[in-house]
């Protein structure tokens, strides 16, 4: 068992009386790249916060890189925060040997470091441009190279997708994977999947303030069954029969999840009965359609309850 980057047991937090995270359990091995995934308002940022010390949770405890306390990582550990922002008058270098200096490293060795950075990603015309002329794109990008010009050990994103186009997605990917390739851990927060399912190995399922699912993604995307489309030539025969219950067809497809007892005896009954297969598809479910499954099923359990609570009856 490797090492964890952080540990957090019980976390809970309540504002105005409400709970917005309700007991939250995460353990992030050293050197991975993690995912926390969960809709709006679910209580990822409100997790990240507490695990950094930057709020402290009503009840639970967190260790961080080894430290109970939080804020004495605060050198060895980077933080790109939900809202983002700059000096709009300093230099693109300036402004990231400025988020440096904040961490401990010193503003030679940040401006040094950052002019590389904006040098690699294709930003050279911008190392002296004050922020201000950057699009907000760019602005955000340099807002990273901030968050890891310091060399952190740990390093917590939250929502660090959101506002960037395509390419600078597929850039930001390579940076985290180049960082945990170096020994860094990462932890970033996002409700797009597809970037989660790329990079993570294992991801934590956030909705209404608690953990719905945690481990690794292939595990949550086996919570759903392989999906199988079927086209067949002549339409109508005894070999609908064999057909599992629930099969449904759309646009002369037939589709369901694929039986317990496999694709074979449904394929003898469609080839003794003389269906003729024309397409046939047996699809795996990506993480998008397990976190859709998975985040809707808290959501409809929550809704059954606040109504059962409105009316007065047990849920
Ligand atoms: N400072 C605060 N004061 C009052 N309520 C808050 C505060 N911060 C968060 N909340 C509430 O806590 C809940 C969780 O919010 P949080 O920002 O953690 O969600 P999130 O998962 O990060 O959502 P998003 O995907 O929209 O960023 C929400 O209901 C929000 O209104
Ligand atoms: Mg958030």
């Amino acid at each position: 068992m490797s090492e964890l980057a952080i540990e957090a047991k019980g976390l809970v937090k309540s504002f105005d009386g409400k709970e917005a995270v309700c007991g939250i359990d995460i353990a992030v091995p050293e050197g991975s790249i993690y995912g926390i995934l969960g809709p709006n308002g679910a209580g990822k940022t409100t997790t990240l916060r507490m695990l950094l010390g930057i709020i402290e949770p009503d009840a639970g405890t967190r260790t961080l890189l080894g430290h109970a306390r939080p804020l004495e990582t605060a050198r060895i550990v980077g933080y790109l925060p939900e809202e983002r922002g700059l000096y709009p008058a300093m230099t693109a270098k300036e402004a990231i040997a400025f988020m440096g200096a904040l961490r401990g490293l010193p503003l030679e060795v940040g401006r040094k470091r950052g002019e590389i950075l904006l040098r690699q990603n294709g930003l050279a015309d911008y190392v002296d441009k004050p922020i201000k002329t950057l699009s907000k794109g760019m602005a955000q990008t340099i807002q990273l190279f901030g968050t890891i010009v310091h060399k952190p050990k740990l390093v917590v994103l939250d929502e660090p997708f959101s506002g960037l186009d395509a390419i600078n997605q597929g850039r930001l990917e390579s940076l985290i994977r180049d960082e945990a390739a170096s020994g860094t851990t990462v932890i970033f927060s996002t409700h797009v999947i597809h970037h989660a399912e790329r990079l993570c190995e294992r991801i934590a399922i956030i909705a209404g303030g608690r953990i719905r699912f945690e481990g690794l993604v292939s595990e949550a995307r086996d919570r759903l069954r392989p999906q199988v489309r079927l086209k067949t030539r002549s339409a109508d025969g005894a070999w609908r029969s064999a057909l599992p219950a629930g099969a449904r067809e759309t646009g002369g497809f037939w589709q369901f999840e694929l039986p317990k007892s496999g694709i074979e005896p449904l394929l003898k009954a469609l080839l003794d009965g003389g269906a003729g297969i024309e397409e046939l598809s047996i699809e795996r479910p990506g993480l998008h359609d397990a976190f859709v499954a998975i985040a809707g099923e808290a959501a409809a359990r929550e809704l059954a309850q606040s109504g059962s609570a409105e009316l007065g009856v047990a849920a």
